[in-house]
């Protein structure tokens, strides 16, 4: 058995917060220029818009310009294409962020890709994606950036480990596994489709549930003493009809086999806000240096 360690998400982020915090007075006090945040909501997906009011406060917390547009689930592509045209062009909006997901009847893709790269703070553009593939400066998804933040504050160097990612999205597993490699880890995605997943999990000293499936990754999945970082956000019903938050990691099983694993929630969830902010400031410091 081992005491297992709890990551503190939620601490670490605020620490960065600040950080970026301090960085946005100093850059105003260089440039005149306040970094801008646009942040693009269509509908009203209950989640989506605790996200969007959660970023709205803390941009403006670190000092940062916020500007919220909020359209009706009714938009048309050609409407939130025109917006965005008009957002890549406006000096004060340095990064653009179109909350996902988007209605069905609009083609998300397609409206990712007209984002202006320099502006991309999701870092969801195929050009960022290339960009982050083969090695050079490139805006980063948030929550992947959060993850390899919080590994190497828990690991110190990564090189050499063997990472497993379960989940292969553009959004989290694709970009974390190209961060991984980036830091010299031996990378493994798993998916739905992977042979003997317990057995490939088992391999890992790194193992990330990015899948989205509750607890789906079991205490006897973990390699004594791995590091395990759990991004799956997913609202269950327990027994008594009361709601909960869970990963997609079970982790009252991990305990005292996990060398250190992040809570859901208060784990990589607060990462992604403060990674946002940072990659906003990013921006801004490209476009106005
Ligand atoms: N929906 C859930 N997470 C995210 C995110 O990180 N960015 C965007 N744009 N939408 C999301």
């Amino acid at each position: 058995m081992v005491e297992t360690r709890i990551i503190d998400g939620k601490a670490f982020a605020e620490k960065l917060r600040k950080r970026v915090a301090s960085e946005v007075t100093a850059f105003h006090a260089a440039t005149g220029v306040t970094p801008g945040l646009a942040v693009v909501l269509v509908g009203e997906d209950p989640a989506s818009s605790v996200y969007v009011r959660n970023k709205g406060k803390q941009t403006v917390e670190a000092g940062m310009a916020s500007i919220e547009h909020k359209l009706p689930a009714s938009t048309t592509q050609a409407e939130l294409l025109a917006l965005i045209a008009t957002l890549n062009t406006e000096k004060e909006v340095h990064g653009i962020l179109v909350q996902l997901p988007l209605p069905g009847h609009i083609d998300a893709q397609a409206v990712l890709s007209t984002i202006d790269p320099a502006k991309d703070v999701d870092g969801f553009h195929v050009v960022n994606a290339g960009r982050l593939a083969v090695g050079i400066d490139a805006l980063v998804p948030c929550t992947p950036l959060g993850c390899v933040m919080l590994l190497k504050d828990a690991l110190g160097s990564l090189a050499g480990l063997e990472a497993v990612v379960v989940g292969r999205s553009n959004i989290v597993g694709k970009p974390l596994a190209q961060l991984l490699l980036r830091e010299d880890c031996t990378v493994t995605i798993a998916h739905s489709r992977t042979r003997d997943l317990p057995e490939v999990c088992r391999r890992a000293d790194i193992l990330i549930g990015a899948v989205g499936r509750p607890e789906m990754i079991r205490g006897d999945w973990i390699k004594p003493g791995a590091t395990v970082i759990d991004v799956g956000i997913n609202r269950i019903t327990g027994p008594n009809g009361k709601h909960r938050l869970v990963g997609d990691v079970a982790f009252e099983e991990a305990q005292g086999i996990a060398g250190a694993i992040t809570p859901v929630p208060g784990g990589v969830g607060p990462m992604t806000i403060a990674c946002l902010l940072a990659n906003t400031l990013t921006a801004a410091k490209r476009q106005v240096g």
